[in-house]
């Protein structure tokens, strides 16, 4: 890919934006190129006055300045790939509407290598009451729904909040956060939905039960049968946490009209939960005949795994396909009518993108 890709907007505000096609040839996402996704406004935060707020199921409620966070604190690094829920939601579309949901492609998905301190150690810190299951972050933003106006937010359950690689980040890519992406401190829940990573963090609960938050109990949840009293309610549903193993083909893009002869796929695959692969696979013939793909730029543990792989194509149509299995024995659904939801989270049937040949 030559030049700087295309920013697509996917809302009237312009809160939620994404590069296409993402850069696959460096392992972090250059921030400009990060994708953006927020429910509400991006709100105007003073580091000097944020404060985070620790309370809920814990021995010591308290809150921390930044320079209290330092001060108490190691600092920590992480490569984490964020991966949006709503990833290749458009394609559902082909079996219905998704009325409400926004329309994204393959698009919202970066890398970025993020720093600052472990959930873990301050929960260690404030000491973790002996009932305390779920982690329960909140967000300094206002976003509206069914009437309230309330900072987004959702939980994450202990074991995973004690993993060393879950940071509340100052950072990213080595320069301070900026606003769009959670300033001055968010969440970074590698191997998860991007949902859990929530930005502009103001609180911190320790909870027996997952968080009553709307985007916990009410959104970002998998439910495959429609409620008939209210056919976009999926509270019935699971709360979704793994992003599930995905291969997505970068290039060539949907639609493109190419030479024939020897082309080359390029892409990103990631395993369950982050978990490592152990194959990613192209098809040039819509899946009757598979190719290993080649990894081009390795994965660090929480991040993407970048691929690419040459194909022979003749003159006409093809729908070039990728899959990719995961070292738990992960494995992608042939069929989209496999993994469609209410509010179409979570698509990871095989990757098929249609080309010309001339
Ligand atoms: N945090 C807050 N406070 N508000 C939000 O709207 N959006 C979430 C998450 N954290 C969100 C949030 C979602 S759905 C995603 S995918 C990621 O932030 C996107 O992070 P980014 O905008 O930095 O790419």
């Amino acid at each position: 890919m030559t030049g700087r890709p295309p920013r697509l907007v996917r809302d009237p505000e312009g809160l939620n934006t994404a590069v296409w096609p993402v850069p696959t040839d460096q392992l972090v996402t250059p921030t400009d190129l990060f994708f953006c996704r927020s429910h509400g406004a991006v709100p105007a935060l003073d580091a000097d006055r944020w404060r985070l707020e620790v309370d809920g199921l814990v021995e010591r409620a308290r809150s921390y300045s930044l320079v209290e966070l330092a001060g108490a604190f190691p600092r920590r690094e992480v490569a984490a790939t964020l991966v949006c829920a709503g990833l290749r939601r458009d394609e559902f579309l082909a079996l219905g509407p998704l009325p409400g949901e926004l329309p994204w492609g393959p698009e919202p998905v970066s890398t970025g290598r993020w720093s600052g301190f472990a959930l873990g150690d301050l929960l260690r810190a404030v000491g973790i009451g002996a009932r305390a299951r779920h982690v329960e972050l909140t967000g300094l933003d206002a976003v509206e729904r069914q009437g309230r106006r309330f900072g987004f937010g959702g939980s994450i359950d202990l074991a995973k909040a004690l993993g060393d690689e879950v940071l509340l980040a100052t950072e990213l890519n080595d320069a301070a956060l900026p606003a769009a992406h959670g300033f001055p401190i968010r969440a970074v829940v590698p191997g998860w939905i991007g949902a859990r990573s929530v930005k502009w963090l103001g609180r911190i609960t320790l909870r027996e039960d997952p968080s009553p938050n709307y985007f916990q109990s009410k959104a970002y949840r998998v439910q495959r049968e429609i409620n008939p009293q209210d056919p976009r309610d999926v509270s019935a549903g699971v709360a979704l946490s793994g992003v599930p193993l995905n291969a997505v083909i970068v290039e060539p893009v949907a639609g493109q009209v190419l030479p024939a002869g020897r082309v080359l796929m390029r892409g990103w695959a990631m395993g369950e939960a982050g978990r490592r692969l152990a194959s990613v696979e192209v098809s040039p013939d819509g899946g009757s005949r598979w190719i290993r793909a080649r990894t081009v730029v390795e994965s660090e543990p929480w991040t993407w795994t970048l691929w690419e792989a040459a194909v022979e194509l003749a003159r006409g149509s093809h729908v070039l396909v990728a899959r990719a299995t995961d070292c738990a024995g992960a494995i992608q659904p042939p069929a989209l009518s496999a993994t469609w939801n209410v509010k179409g989270y979570g698509n990871n049937a095989w990757h098929r993108v249609a080309v010309r040949v001339v």
